[in-house]
């Protein structure tokens, strides 16, 4: 059963209306529903169960202490690409032997804080990364546990902007350079070689571009074998996409059974690094309508939410579901729903059927993933409330910002 369904008609996160929500929190507000990301963590824990693996939720999709608390309590693991995303792992609890270090930008004072952290491993992205993560892991007297994040250069067959796999993206040591970088890994003193890395892309409701990259990364594994150098694990990244509309995302287990079919005779660790798929559809943000305004060519229902709170649909064009919160009858008529920011691209839907009055409350689906970690601040918005719902209980896990504090940290000149 979805953590997010109608009793007596009212749209309720498990067991608290979301009209609760709004009268004690306010809106625009974040509500994520903690059942429904225990839930989507269950499935992949069931479909890994007997393998040796760990599920490392990236962090980056939504980062909220609470979210992270959730996964930590059940033994999860996080990947993390900056040093502010480490240190809220560490600050939710996380197991800092469970930590992966992800991105093509790391800074010495990262590479610094995670090695005196202590972490499992760090996905190293270029040859000059490996040179740095060697000198720093050198002036700190320890080793680095390393993998290479291979670029296998196929097609996610996704958004360009989320695609990462392909030879033209930033992302990863190119396929062919991969064995090279291993043997000069191998060089460096203070580096230990771990592992191997690799991620396509987000948002992927296909699972056989997932299977053929692990193709291409087993025959590097092999290939590095023969030379002696014997890998502890295998981290297949993230990317499992989510249903936002109609889309055929594919379960868990057809996701993952190709690939533990190739990978269940080897004597490597299991890493995955999914972000959507746990918290995606976990989340939603609730809004109210403020005004409406029909008109000649469009009918705007301006509400509380704007692209500064979710900016995937502004961004990427993304569709996110809006449904009332408690339906209304009556003429329904297609609205464009946007916010009050100043830009034209400020929608969150357009053209949706609803039967609309001022004062509604909506709520724009599938807003657990890319959505509060992606916000801003532009138009000197402060930043929604968030709230997780654990059964009848509500939480406020983040309260909302306040003006004061968006300028806090300027001064006027003297
Ligand atoms: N691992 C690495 C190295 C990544 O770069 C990402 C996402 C993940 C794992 C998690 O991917 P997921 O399972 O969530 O697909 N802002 C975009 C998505 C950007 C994804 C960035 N990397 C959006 O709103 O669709």
């Amino acid at each position: 059963m979805s953590a997010f369904a109608r009793k007596d008609g009212v749209l309720h996160a498990e067991a608290v209306s979301l009209d609760d929500i709004a009268s004690r929190f306010g809106t625009p507000c974040w509500v994520y529903s903690r059942q429904a990301l225990e839930a989507a963590l269950a499935e992949f824990e069931h479909e890994l169960a007997g393998y040796d693996s760990l599920v490392c939720y990236a962090v980056k999709a939504n980062s909220n202490l609470a979210v992270l608390d959730v996964f930590a309590r059940r033994g999860a693991g996080f990947d993390i690409v900056s040093a502010g995303e480490l240190k809220r792992a560490l600050a939710a609890g996380a197991d800092r032997q469970k930590i992966v270090f992800s991105g093509v930008g790391k800074t010495a004072g990262e590479i610094e804080l995670a090695l005196s952290t202590g972490i499992l491993c760090f996905n190293v992205e270029s040859a000059a990364e490996l040179e740095r993560l060697d000198a720093l892991a050198g002036k700190l007297g320890r080793r680095a546990p390393i993998s290479l994040r291979v670029n296998p250069d196929v097609d996610a067959k996704t958004h360009p902007y989320v695609s990462t796999g392909l030879k033209e993206n930033k992302f990863g040591v190119a396929y062919d350079d991969a064995l090279a970088l291993y043997r000069q890994a191998r060089r460096l003193a203070h580096l230990e070689i771990s592992g191997i890395d690799c991620h396509i892309g987000s948002q992927l409701l296909d699972p056989a571009p997932f299977a053929e990259a692990l193709d291409k990364v087993l025959v590097l594994v092999d290939q590095l074998a023969a030379e002696g150098i014997v890998l502890q694990h295998i981290d297949l990244g993230g990317g499992l996409g989510i249903r936002y509309r109609d889309e055929e995302a594919p379960t868990v287990r057809a996701y993952l059974l190709p690939m533990l079919e190739k990978l269940k005779a080897r004597h490597l660790k299991i890493l995955l690094e999914p972000g959507r798929r746990l918290v995606g559809n976990a989340g939603l943000l609730l809004t109210r309508v403020e005004y409406l305004k029909p008109g000649e060519v469009k009918n705007f229902a301006i509400v509380d939410a704007a692209m500064n709170d979710l900016a995937r649909p502004a961004l990427y064009g993304s569709w996110h579901d809006i449904v009332a919160v408690t339906p209304r009858t009556g003429t329904t008529l297609p609205w464009d729903i946007v916010g009050p920011v100043c830009e034209s691209g400020d929608f969150l839907g357009r053209g949706r059927e609803l039967a609309l009055a001022a004062g509604d409350l909506l709520a724009i689906m599938s807003a657990g993933a890319y959505s509060m970690s992606m916000s801003s601040n532009y138009n000197s918005r402060p930043r929604a409330a968030e709230v997780m719902v654990d059964g009848a209980q509500a939480h406020l896990v983040r309260r909302r910002e306040t003006v004061e504090e968006l300028y806090a940290l300027e001064r006027r000149l003297p």
